[in-house]
């Protein structure tokens, strides 16, 4: 443990005041973790965070202004992270094959990509003061290219072209860091469809959802890293 450590363990959630976020907050927090819970909005992050308590902090992944100032919140009352949960996504536009635009495309990895991408770089300098750091990032089975050619799996038929891109996009992020940076555990959640407003409460429960989140996040010291994995175990990429 250094200096710095003193007191429960440090989790940041990003997208946490509905759905998956907010439903690994709360588990982080019966963990006795001290959990921060990112949302864009206010409005809807702080009642959400007194449902749990946790702390709000407002953090759109969209913005390296709103990111900076969170992570420097964390860095003034802390002065490290344990935990980065990665999560805040959106779906995207459904639309024929013909009809997505650069535009669309461009939407999606803005959020689901370059706002990991952000937090990451921006939390490095917290999770490198922390004697486990760890960061999971919520990804997707349509992610996964194996997946996709099993056409026995849901994966091979479900999903839009730029969302699936911008999983398999965090999948390789994902391994690519955890090898270039062995001190830190960095790993891939997939969650399996999941009910909530993303998949149109289509899905197993939340709880199963974030089952293989809370373990990335709970991993010790030995734990796993570069690695993806559902509920039940380790998935191909
Ligand atoms: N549900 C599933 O079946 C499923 C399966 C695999 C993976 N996932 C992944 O799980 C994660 C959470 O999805 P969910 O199912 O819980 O969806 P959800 O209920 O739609 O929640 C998405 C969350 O992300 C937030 N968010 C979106 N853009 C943001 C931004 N720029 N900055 C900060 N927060 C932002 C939303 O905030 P607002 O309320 O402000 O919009 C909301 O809190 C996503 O990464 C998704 O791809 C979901």
């Amino acid at each position: 443990m250094s200096d710095t450590e003193i007191g429960p363990p440090i989790a940041l959630v990003t997208g946490a005041n509905k759905g998956i976020g907010l439903e690994t907050v709360r588990r982080l927090v019966d963990q006795g973790f001290r959990v921060y819970l990112g949302a864009r909005s206010a409005e809807r992050g702080q009642p959400a965070a007194d449902s749990v308590k946790a702390q709000f902090l407002q953090l759109d992944v969209t913005s390296d202004d709103s990111v900076q100032q969170a992570v420097a919140f964390i860095q003034k009352e802390h002065g490290h992270l344990d935990v980065l949960v990665n999560n805040a996504g959106i779906g995207g536009p459904r639309r024929e094959p013909q009809d997505y635009t650069a535009n669309d495309m461009a939407t999606v990895l803005m959020t689901n990509v370059v706002g990991y991408m952000r937090l990451i770089h921006a939390c490095l300098p917290l999770l490198e003061k922390s004697s486990n750091p760890r960061v999971v990032n919520v990804s997707s089975g349509l992610g996964s290219f194996a997946l996709f050619h099993d056409l026995d799996r849901i994966e091979s038929r479900a999903g839009t072209v730029p969302y699936a891109a911008s999983k398999a996009a965090i999948n390789m992020m994902t391994a690519r860091l955890a090898r270039l940076l062995p001190h830190i555990h960095i790993n891939a959640a997939d969650l399996g469809q999941t009910s909530t407003e993303l998949s149109g409460n289509q899905g197993h429960s939340i709880q199963d959802g974030t089952d293989a989140i809370v373990h990335f996040a709970l991993a010790g010291p030995d734990g796993p890293s570069g690695t993806y994995a559902d509920r039940t175990g380790e998935l191909p990429w």
